[in-house]
């Protein structure tokens, strides 16, 4: 008889012979994603502006045995991304998976209190850079049959809040780049869903769950009584860039303990 077993069906786990690209992934929400996805059983390449972060990330986690290389990307600038684009090539030749995570928030303060200055680079890294970087990853994409993008908002696309104006209006804006980059890439079989945090224990969002006033706010308008890990945001993104998800596109969801998104 020739009755399959599991490992017959998924040789290398769920996302096996598939290549993916994670930007700013070598520490918080982005290096938990990378790592997740190479134990599902892509092939991961890791990025972020420092090379030592890099080597670190590559280090770990091929320590952990898992299929990774990375490269020098800051997602603002069109040669790092050039760069990351070959190093995705150098496996296999094309690429399934872009996860794009990188995101800065250089000011918290008010929306009308940002300068010129701040608001570039606060739509330069959070909205543009992913849409550009696409737009080159893209020829390498359409040619496989089973593209996947993750975009990465936060919950403060859905609330927003005072201190944080130039950051959240870039995080509402993911939430429509998410649903125009669907639509657009529909007919290719590219699918595009969102990821959106709630607060998660990384450096990004030191100042908030260090603050002891914050967190008993926090206790008491959200159900779950603790704070988000990398690690619960990372099955998600899986999930999504899965088979199991071939039917969902267009999509945001939260990973927040509760959020205010109906
Ligand atoms: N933590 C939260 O509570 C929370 C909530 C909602 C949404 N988010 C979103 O989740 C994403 C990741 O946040 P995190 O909390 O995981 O941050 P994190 O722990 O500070 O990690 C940020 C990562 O991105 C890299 N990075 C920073 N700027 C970059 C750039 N311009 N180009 C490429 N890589 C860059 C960093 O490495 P280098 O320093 O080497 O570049 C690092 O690997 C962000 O988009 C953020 O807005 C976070
Ligand atoms: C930004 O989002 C945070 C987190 O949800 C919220 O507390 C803050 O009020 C928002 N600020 C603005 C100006 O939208
Ligand atoms: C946060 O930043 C510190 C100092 O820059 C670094 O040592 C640490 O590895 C970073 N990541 C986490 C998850 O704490
Ligand atoms: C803590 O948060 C409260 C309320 O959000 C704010 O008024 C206070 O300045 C913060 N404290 C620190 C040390 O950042």
């Amino acid at each position: 008889s020739v009755r399959m077993t599991s490992s017959e069906i998924t040789p290398k786990g769920i996302l096996a012979n598939q290549v993916a690209v994670v930007t700013g992934s070598t520490d918080g929400i982005g290096f938990a994603i990378a790592r997740r996805l190479a134990q599902d059983g892509a092939h991961v390449v890791v990025s972020s502006r420092k090379q030592q972060n890099v080597d670190w990330a590559v280090a770990t986690l091929q320590g952990e045995g898992l299929s990774v290389t990375g490269t020098v990307c800051h997602v603002a600038k069109a040669e790092d991304r050039e760069r990351l684009v070959a190093k995705a090539l150098e496996h296999g030749g094309g690429i399934d998976i872009l996860v794009c995570n990188a995101g800065v928030n250089p000011l918290v303060g008010s929306t009308l209190g940002a300068s010129e200055q701040v608001w570039d680079k606060i739509l330069s890294v959070n909205v543009k850079a992913p849409a550009l970087l696409l737009r080159q990853l893209l020829p390498h994409m359409e040619n496989r049959w089973r593209g996947a993008v993750i975009l990465v908002s936060s919950t403060a696309a859905y609330t927003p809040r005072v201190d944080l104006g130039a950051y959240n209006v870039s995080k509402t804006a993911l939430l429509g780049l998410t649903r125009t980059l669907a639509l657009e890439l529909a007919p290719k079989d590219i699918r595009v869903n969102c990821l959106v945090p709630g607060v998660i224990e990384t450096n990004f969002s030191k100042v908030l769950h260090k603050n002891e006033t914050f967190w008993n706010n926090y206790k008491e308008n959200y159900q779950l009584q603790r704070i988000g890990r990398p690690e619960d945001c990372a099955g998600l993104v899986s999930f999504l860039c899965s088979p199991d998800a071939s039917y969902i596109t267009g999509e945001n969801i939260a990973v927040a303990g509760l959020s205010s998104r109906l």
